[in-house]
C-alpha cells in the first residue's frame, strides 16, 4: 500500500473472503476468492464452484464452509453473508464501512487510489503527425488515447516518457525543398498565411504541386533527385530549409495539441530524422548477429513466427536495394533506444491497428537482437478507425481527408448550440468558453469511450447530446453537483457521521465511488480508457438517482452533512477522472 491509499470495499472484501477459506479449507489456502459486484447484495463470491471440484465436494458445501469462517471473522467489513444458488456466496456489507471509506477517500488528496505502477519507466509512442501533411482524422485516436493512457498511467505512479514519433524524414522533402526553391512566392509561413489556412495544409498543397511537377517535367524532376541526394548528404542549405519546413509545420500541430488539450510538448518529439544518425549502427548490430541477411540486393529480416498468404516469411526491411532506410529500420532504432537510452520497462506504441503486423515483427526482431527481454513489456496499443456516417473511413464530400481543426470547428459549433438551449444566464463570454470545452470534451470523449480497437462513426449530434454516454452528459453531471455544493456553501471539510443507517441510492453511489481506483488500476493494466469511461457514466448515473430519491440541501442534520459529503466526493472523482481522459470540467453549464 502507498501512501494516501485507502484500499477498496472490494479489496477489503477478497482479503476477507480468503482468509475465510485458509480457515475453513487449508488444503486449499490462497485460492481466488473470485469476488464481484452483485445485484443481490454488494458483492458475490463464486469461489465455491472452482473450490467444489478441487475438494472434491458439492459447491453447497464449501460456501457453508467458508460462510461459517467468514461470520467468524471479527474483522471484517462483511455483515451479512447468505448462500444462494448452487453455492454463491452473497454479501452485505456494514453500513459503518461504507461511510469509513466516503471519510477516508475524501481526506486523501488522490481520492485514496493506490500508485500500481510506481516507478516503472514507461514510454509512450503517439500522435507521430507528418510533417508537411495535414493532421487528419486518422492521427485523431492516436492523439487522444495517447493522451489519456500518459495521464492515467502518469497518475498511477508511472515515470512516464512522452514520444511524439513525427514523420520528419524521408525523400518527399527533397522534392519538397526543390519545389519552394523553384517557387519562391507560395506562402507557407504561418505568419503569412490566411487565417484558418495552416501551415500544414499549404504545405501539403505544394506538395502535391511538387509530384505533379515531377511527373510531368523531367527537368524538374531531376533536380528534386539532387536535392534528395544533397538533403541525405547534409547540404547546409538543404538541412536549413527541411529545418524550417519541420519548425513551421511543429508550430501548426502545437496548435492542434494546445486546442486539443494535449501533453505534447516540442521536447517529447524524438522524430523519424532523430534515428537517422543511428541507423548504420542499428544496422550493423543486426547483421553481425545474424538477424538482418542479404536477399535481393536489400537487407532484410525475415520473421520466424509470421508467414504470408504465399507460405514464405514475411520480412522487416532494414535496407532497401539502393541503400536507403524505411519506417521498419527506424522503428528498430526506437526500440533500442527506448530501452537502452530512456532506460523503459514498458514501451507503448499508441497506433491504428492496420499497423499490427509491422509491431509484431519489430518486436520480434527486437527479442531475437536481446534488446527486449523479459523483464520489459513492449506493447502495440491498436487502436480502430474512425468512419463517417456511411460507415467507411471518414472523407469529406469531395473525397478528401476530414481535416482535424475543421472537425473540431464544427463539434464547438454544435457545442455551443446544444448548451444555448439549455443555459440562459451565461455571458457571451462564458458561453463561448464552456462551448469550446463541451465541443473539444465531446469529441475526445466519443473517441475514449468506444472499445480502443473497434472502429467508431463520428457522430457529432449524438457526442454533444445532453443524454447518453457522452462527454457533455458527464461535463453536466459534474456542474450539477457543484452547483449543489454552491447552495450548500460547504467548503469546509466535511465531517463524516459513520454510524448512520444508509439509504440504498447512498449505498449504491458509494459502492460506483469506491470503485474508481480499481477502475484506474485496470485501465493501467488493460490500456483501455474506454473503462474509465463507462465507470464515470455509471457513476453520473448513480448520482443521479442518488439525487432523486436523497434530499440533500432540505435535509435534516447530521443526514445533510453526509450527503454533502457524497456530493464532494463526487463532484472530486468525477473531475478527476474526465481530467484523466483529458477532459475539461467546468463548475458551470
Ligand atoms: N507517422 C506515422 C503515421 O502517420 C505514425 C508513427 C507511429 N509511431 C511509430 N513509432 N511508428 O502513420
Amino acid at each position: 500500500m502507498t501512501e494516501h491509499e485507502v484500499r477498496s470495499l472490494i479489496g477489503q472484501v477478497e482479503v476477507a473472503v480468503r482468509d475465510a477459506i485458509d480457515r475453513a479449507l487449508p488444503e486449499l489456502a490462497g485460492a481466488d476468492p473470485v469476488v464481484r459486484r452483485s445485484e443481490h447484495a454488494d458483492f458475490q463470491s463464486n469461489a465455491a464452484l472452482a473450490l467444489a471440484k478441487r475438494a472434491r465436494t458439492r459447491p453447497a458445501e464449501v460456501a457453508g464452509a467458508v460462510s461459517e469462517a467468514l461470520r467468524a471473522s471479527t474483522v471484517t467489513p462483511v455483515a451479512e453473508v447468505t448462500v444462494s444458488g448452487p453455492g454463491f456466496l452473497n454479501l452485505t456489507l456494514t453500513d459503518v464501512s461504507l461511510w469509513q471509506q466516503v471519510a477516508a477517500r475524501l481526506a486523501s488528496p488522490r481520492l485514496g487510489v493506490g500508485s500500481p505502477e510506481q516507478g516503472r519507466h514507461t514510454v509512450v509512442d503517439y500522435s507521430g503527425p507528418n510533417v508537411a501533411k495535414e493532421m487528419h482524422v486518422g492521427h485523431l485516436r492516436t492523439t487522444i488515447i495517447g493522451d489519456s493512457l500518459v495521464r492515467v498511467l502518469g497518475f498511477l505512479g508511472a515515470e512516464v516518457i512522452r514520444q511524439n514519433h513525427l514523420g520528419d524524414w524521408g525523400t518527399q522533402f527533397g522534392m519538397l525543398i526543390q519545389y519552394l526553391d523553384d517557387h519562391p512566392d507560395a506562402t507557407w509561413h504561418h505568419d503569412e498565411l490566411t487565417e484558418g489556412i495552416s501551415t500544414v495544409s499549404a504545405l501539403d498543397n505544394l506538395y502535391r504541386a511538387a509530384r505533379a511537377a515531377f511527373d510531368a517535367d523531367p527537368a524538374f524532376a531531376e533536380r528534386a533527385r539532387t536535392r534528395v541526394v544533397a538533403l541525405q548528404a547534409g547540404d547546409e542549405d538543404t538541412v536549413a530549409r527541411w529545418k524550417e519546413i519541420v519548425a513551421e509545420s511543429e508550430f501548426a500541430f502545437r496548435e492542434i495539441y494546445h486546442r486539443l488539450g494535449v501533453l505534447l510538448e516540442p521536447e517529447d518529439s524524438d522524430g523519424e530524422s532523430f534515428y537517422n544518425f543511428l541507423l548504420p549502427d542499428v544496422v550493423d548490430e543486426l547483421t553481425s548477429a545474424g538477424i538482418a541477411v542479404e536477399s535481393d540486393g536489400a537487407l532484410v529480416v525475415f520473421s520466424e513466427e509470421v508467414t504470408g498468404p504465399d507460405g514464405n516469411p514475411v520480412t522487416l526491411m532494414v535496407r532497401k536495394k539502393d541503400g536507403g532506410y524505411g519506417y521498419d529500420t527506424t522503428d528498430l532504432a526506437t526500440i533500442r533506444y527506448r530501452v537502452r537510452d530512456l532506460k523503459a520497462d514498458r514501451i507503448l506504441y499508441v497506433v491504428d491497428s492496420r499497423q499490427a503486423l509491422h509491431f509484431r515483427l519489430i518486436f520480434e526482431a527486437a527479442r531475437r537482437a536481446g534488446w527486449l527481454t523479459d523483464g520489459i513489456d513492449a506493447a502495440h496499443v491498436a487502436h480502430g478507425a474512425v468512419l463517417g456516417p456511411d460507415g467507411r473511413p471518414f472523407k469529406t464530400r469531395s473525397g478528401d481527408t476530414v481535416k482535424l481543426m475543421e472537425l473540431l470547428d464544427h463539434a464547438v459549433d454544435r457545442a455551443r448550440a446544444a448548451i444555448a438551449d439549455k443555459a440562459h444566464e451565461l455571458t457571451d463570454e462564458d458561453l463561448a468558453r464552456i462551448a469550446e470545452q463541451a465541443g473539444i470534451g465531446a469529441v475526445k470523449y466519443a473517441d475514449l469511450s468506444t472499445s480502443r480497437i473497434k472502429d467508431y462513426v463520428f457522430d457529432v449530434e449524438r457526442m454533444v447530446s445532453f443524454n447518453g454516454n457522452t462527454g457533455v452528459y458527464l461535463q453536466y453531471a459534474h456542474t450539477r453537483i457543484c452547483s449543489i455544493l454552491r447552495k450548500a456553501a460547504a467548503d469546509r471539510a466535511t465531517e463524516v457521521d459513520p454510524t448512520l443507517p444508509l439509504h440504498p441510492a447512498e449505498r449504491a453511489l458509494i459502492l460506483e465511488l469506491d470503485a474508481f481506483g480499481d477502475t484506474l488500476a485496470e485501465v493501467g493494466r488493460t490500456l483501455e480508457p474506454h473503462r474509465l469511461c463507462g465507470h464515470l457514466y455509471d457513476l453520473a448515473k448513480a448520482f443521479t438517482d442518488f439525487y432523486e430519491a436523497c434530499p440533500v440541501l432540505s435535509a435534516a442534520e447530521p443526514v445533510r452533512t453526509n450527503r454533502i459529503a457524497l456530493c464532494q466526493l463526487s463532484a472530486r472523482t468525477l473531475g478527476q477522472g474526465l481530467n484523466l481522459l483529458g477532459i475539461a470540467a467546468p463548475e458551470r453549464m
